[in-house]
């Protein structure tokens, strides 16, 4: 069995009648890059929280690097928390450094780690730039390396890559993976699945405050069937071709997507021919994470708004 760095069992917490997150676990295997994705408000910031003993859940538990309670192994995590922030009159050579010694590193060696990851990142030229001079982007990467300086076991970021530019998207991911590759393990939350899709070994899916997947990336594809993606010839009525292709179609651009079904795709393109619509493209594509996010997602809000309509009629009814 593979050691476990996070081992939180059953997490739940309220915020008034409200209930943020329900039973939810997270078991982050040791050196690897595990995601936790949902939608707005379904419980993800307050998830991480718990994990990492910064609020308590008012059922279940956190425990760290087997066993241990998060609040006793404070330095060896690294943390990026949703809301930022850095002094604004510190010189980011100095905001790295002040927070790797908050984690107990000594301060030369901090400012010479905070030299070396800028270099390495290719941000040499605001090394000496004071936080207030700095975008909100570029502030955020300062606060990113600041939060890893001290060379943490475990490293836990809230949305890091919202807010930055495709080139510093490339340039966290990377420095992931390079964390990764020096034995930390990472358990981040996103709502961008591209970079979940292309950095995560294993994910959970969060919706409406409870785990609704946990497995690999992988394993969330191949919760949907292949998909069919069909581009017409020429412009036509988009409400022709829906009324032409199966159920659940949806247009991607001039193409049409949906589900493959049993019978192969021949039926199909006897229809279309039959139609005399034409083909300008066709291919069988396997769906992404995006896909089967959304899947799932939107399979949670249909129970939340089947539940909703019985309600209502129990209300009527009384
Ligand atoms: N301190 C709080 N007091 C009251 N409600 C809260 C508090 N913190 C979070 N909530 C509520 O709990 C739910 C979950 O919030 P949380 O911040 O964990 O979601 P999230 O998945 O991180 O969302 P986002 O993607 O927007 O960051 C939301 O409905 C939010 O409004
Ligand atoms: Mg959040």
């Amino acid at each position: 069995m593979t050691a476990l760095t996070v081992e939180a069992q059953g997490l739940t917490k309220y915020f008034g009648n409200f209930k943020a997150v329900d039973n939810v676990s997270l078991e982050v295997p040791t050196g690897s890059i595990y995601g936790v994705l949902g939608p707005n408000g379904a419980g993800k910031t307050t998830s991480l929280r718990m994990t990492l003993g910064i609020i308590d859940p008012d059922a279940g538990s956190s425990r760290l690097f087997g066993g241990q309670r998060p609040q006793s192994v404070r330095h060896r995590i690294g943390y990026l928390p949703e809301e930022r922030g850095l002094y604004p009159g510190m010189k980011a050579r100095e905001a790295i450094a002040f927070m790797g010694a908050l984690r107990g590193l000594d301060w030369s060696e901090g400012r010479r780690r905070a030299e070396t990851f800028m270099t390495e990142l290719g941000l040499e030229r605001v090394i000496d730039e004071k936080i207030r001079k700095m975008s909100k982007g570029m502030a955020q990467m300062i606060q990113l390396i600041g939060s890893i300086v001290h060379a943490p076991d475990l490293i836990v970021l809230d949305e890091p890559f919202s807010g930055l530019d495709p080139v510093n998207q490339e340039r966290l991911e990377m420095l992931v993976r390079r964390e990764r590759d020096r034995g930390a393990t990472i358990l981040f939350s996103t709502h961008v699945m591209a970079h979940a899709e292309r950095l995560c070994d294993r994910l959970a899916i969060i919706a409406r405050s409870q785990r609704r997947f946990e497995g690999t990336v992988d394993e969330a594809r191949a919760m949907l069937p292949m998909q069919v993606r069909y581009t017409p010839r020429g412009a036509p009525d988009p409400a022709v071709i829906a009324a032409m292709l199966p159920p659940g179609a949806e247009p991607r651009g001039d193409a049409w997507q949906f589900p493959i079904a049993d019978a192969g795709v021949e039926p199909l393109l006897a229809r279309i021919t039959a139609s005399g619509h034409g083909v300008a493209g066709l291919s069988i594509v396997r769906p992404g994470l995006h896909d089967a996010f959304v899947h799932i997602v939107r399979q949670v809000d249909a129970g939340f708004e089947a539940d909703a309509r019985v309600d209502a009629l129990e209300e009527a009814a009384l």
